[in-house]
């Protein structure tokens, strides 16, 4: 702890407390006492004072752990799990500080949270509460985050930790394309399969800043919680704020340790219901086949083309609700609109569900278009600041959700739609960021608790959803993956991971995706071509590879596209059935990523008992005269003797055998393959 070390100017004197709390490795700092640091409370008393510093009261451990009330959080059996409760205070304030932190046996994972309490007698303003904050030496590391946009979310960045503070952050109101609630910090010398990593992950879908701070001491403060930009929380006497959880991972096995850790964790104490462990259904969406111009008749012809050729479920995208043709009206309206979707929902849900096919939809509850009845009936329903023109985005206003009113109508009109027809699936899209935050429903001493509220009530109305319809396949989205965060995979399995469904540049984003969370997480569909974003042409073959690493589905208009395409479905579809156990279940591994190498890119699925391994290598620009290319292959058995199965499009590598070990250490030969885009799988199979 270095506690006989001089804290400041050369100087014996080491008590001061400026120059001790400055230096002081903090469990969780505090804000205006001394420690100069970013601190992870921050307070304003009813006298307009700032100045927190908590000190240990008590401690208690028990098997288990609590939910949080009212927040996603990870879960665990008291066989697996055990929490450690450590009770602080401010005794000037008299706020108890409750961190908690929870460890699991089969990961190496901590949950940690924060429970702030009001043990005064006035009301004190919290101006931040973050959850986590980890002190510890700089030994040498980089800091790890992920950056996007729209259509392009998820790119992995690695840079070096500089003197002074770097932070990735939202304030957009949900988790956002451009940053992450994610950073980690590994050795420089850590690869991606040796090394030590540490890791933060914010269980949360708002705002959110996750920090690293290096002092002029050679010490890093990590720090990671929700943003403190436009956050200010009254807390009145005898209440208290719960902040949302931080999972902090280790890996001492690089940086592919940590991701595996994640998945598990996730698998295992985060995601719920009866599809956790389940394959889901083979979809179609015709969002990029029709756009807004479908009817009945038209949903119909690409539902009958689709259970012919295997696949198990239609999803009838935006456009079938209000007056809704494009994307300027209707938000708020949800009725259905029998001019397009003519003989009514239940008709065409039961014709779907004939042709022995599942039947989803599309919502965006959390928003209102300014032409909606809905709108017009109540202006006062949307974010805005009285005495400004609200900003528009997707020329649509976000909805109010703080007030109860707002979330009741919005719920009972969605769960109206789904109990009027037998409809098993639910996208919930919310398609912009918040701005201009004013609540006509919260005091003016309140208006600081929006961000927060908005999304409490988000969470109050998916779990509403998922209580009231248990057997449901939810799959949140956002815009693409603007909201692609462990906060929504507790009340959806899976989230819609990119706008953006082009092949290549799916490989980047997926694989910043996986990083983090499971691959039966990620919704990946096979788009049509040329690609709607990119322009890019790939094949049918490849698209299908691409798909597997996710939920695998089609968004296209499977009555239009090419027949030598078509005819591949019923093969894609029954490799994703072959296959998608093993994906869905076993250890992510990757191996080479084009963003690096500019030519081709691998992963590998290992199943948890070794048995058997998928490995996808996609070629993304071929090159004139190259011999084999050798590709490492980890995280198999090294005394088994594996078998490649399943080439018929690649004769030489056919029934070839290598020992566990000769893959990983001396690696296997890639045949040169012609032309761009290409893409193969290996099945390897233990013998
Ligand atoms: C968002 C989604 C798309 C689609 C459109 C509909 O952009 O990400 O998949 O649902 O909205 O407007």
């Amino acid at each position: 702890m270095r506690t006989g070390e001089m804290p400041f100017v050369p100087s014996k004197n080491n008590r001061e407390r400026t120059g001790f709390m400055d230096t002081f490795p903090m469990e969780y700092s505090g804000n205006n006492l001394g420690d100069y640091r970013e601190g992870t409370l921050a307070v304003r008393t009813m006298g307009g004072h700032a100045g927190v510093s908590l000190t240990y009261v008590s401690h208690r451990i028990y098997d288990g752990k609590e939910p949080l009330e009212g927040l996603p959080a990870t879960f665990g059996d008291k066989d697996v799990c055990q929490t450690l409760e450590i009770t602080c205070e401010d005794k000037v304030l008299k706020l108890q500080v409750l961190l908690s932190y929870s460890v699991f046996a089969d990961t190496d994972a901590i949950a940690r949270s924060v429970r702030i309490v009001n043990g005064g007698d006035e009301a004190i303003y919290l101006t931040k509460v973050l959850s986590a904050c980890i002190d510890m030496d700089n030994e040498d590391y980089e800091m790890m985050t992920l950056h996007g946009s729209w259509a392009r979310e998820r790119g992995i960045q690695i840079r070096p930790i500089m003197k002074g503070k770097q932070s990735v952050g939202s304030v957009r109101g949900e988790s956002s394309h451009q940053e992450h609630p994610f950073v980690a910090w590994k050795r420089s010398s850590t690869t991606e399969e040796t090394g030590e990593i540490y890791a933060m992950n914010f269980v949360y879908s708002g705002n959110f800043l996750a920090q690293m701070e290096a002092d002029q001491f050679g010490f890093i403060r990590a720090m990671m919680g929700i943003h403190p930009d436009n956050f200010c929380w009254k807390l009145e006497a005898g209440e208290s704020f719960q902040a949302p959880e931080v999972i902090c991972m280790y890996s001492a096995q690089g940086i592919g340790g940590m991701t595996r850790n994640f998945h598990d964790l996730y698998r295992q104490h985060l995601i719920r219901g009866i599809y956790k462990d389940r394959k889901r259904p083979v979809l179609i969406n015709n969002w990029e086949a029709t756009y807004f111009d479908f009817d009945t008749q038209k949903l119909l012809e690409i539902a009958r083309q689709a259970s012919a050729l295997g696949i198990e479920m239609l999803v009838m995208d935006d456009g079938w609700f209000g007056h809704r043709d494009d994307d300027n009206s209707s938000l708020g309206d949800w009725q259905v609109n029998e001019t397009k979707v003519d003989g009514g929902l239940k008709y065409l849900v039961d014709e779907v569900n004939k042709l022995g096919m599942k039947f989803g939809i599309w919502f965006e509850p959390e928003m209102i278009s300014p032409d909606s009845d809905l709108y017009r009936a109540h202006p006062d329903w949307a974010i805005q600041i009285p005495g400004r023109t609200a900003s528009l985005c997707r020329n649509q206003y976000v909805l109010d959700l703080t007030r109860q009113e707002v979330r009741d109508y919005i719920y009972d009109q969605v769960a109206a739609v789904l109990r009027s027809a037998n409809i098993e699936y639910v996208k919930w899209d919310m398609n912009r960021p918040l701005s201009d935050l004013g609540s006509y429903g919260l005091a003016a001493d309140r208006q600081g608790e929006l961000l927060h509220r908005q999304v409490l009530a988000l969470y109050e109305m998916q779990e509403r959803l998922i209580s009231d319809f248990p057997n449901l396949l939810l799959e949140n989205c956002s815009g693409g993956g603007a909201r692609f965060d462990p906060g929504m995979l507790y009340y959806s399995p899976q989230i819609w991971c990119s706008d953006d469904a082009d092949a290549i540049e799916r490989l980047s984003i997926q694989a910043g995706t996986a990083l983090l969370y499971p691959l039966s997480t990620m919704g990946a569909h096979v788009a049509d071509c040329p690609n709607h974003t990119v322009g890019r042409v790939t094949p049918f073959e490849t698209r299908g590879y691409v798909a597997l690493a996710g939920t695998f589905g089609y968004e296209l208009d499977v009555t239009k596209i090419p027949e030598a395409d078509r005819n591949q479905i019923p093969e894609q579809v029954a490799m994703y059935h072959k296959y998608n156990d093993l994906v869905r279940q076993g250890d992510y591994y990757r191996i080479a990523h084009y963003a690096q190498n500019h030519y081709y890119d691998c992963y590998e699925v290992v199943a948890k008992d070794k048995s058997e391994a998928l490995v996808t290598y996609i070629q993304v620009l071929n090159r004139p005269n190259v011999h084999s290319r050798r590709i490492h292959i980890p995280g198999l058995d090294p005394d088994r003797v594996y078998v490649i199965e399943n080439t018929q499009d690649w004769p030489e590598m056919e029934q070839t055998q290598y020992r566990g070990d000769t893959l990983h250490y001396a690696g296997m030969n890639i045949p040169p393959i012609f032309d761009d885009f290409q893409g193969r799988l290996l099945h390897l199979r233990a013998i």
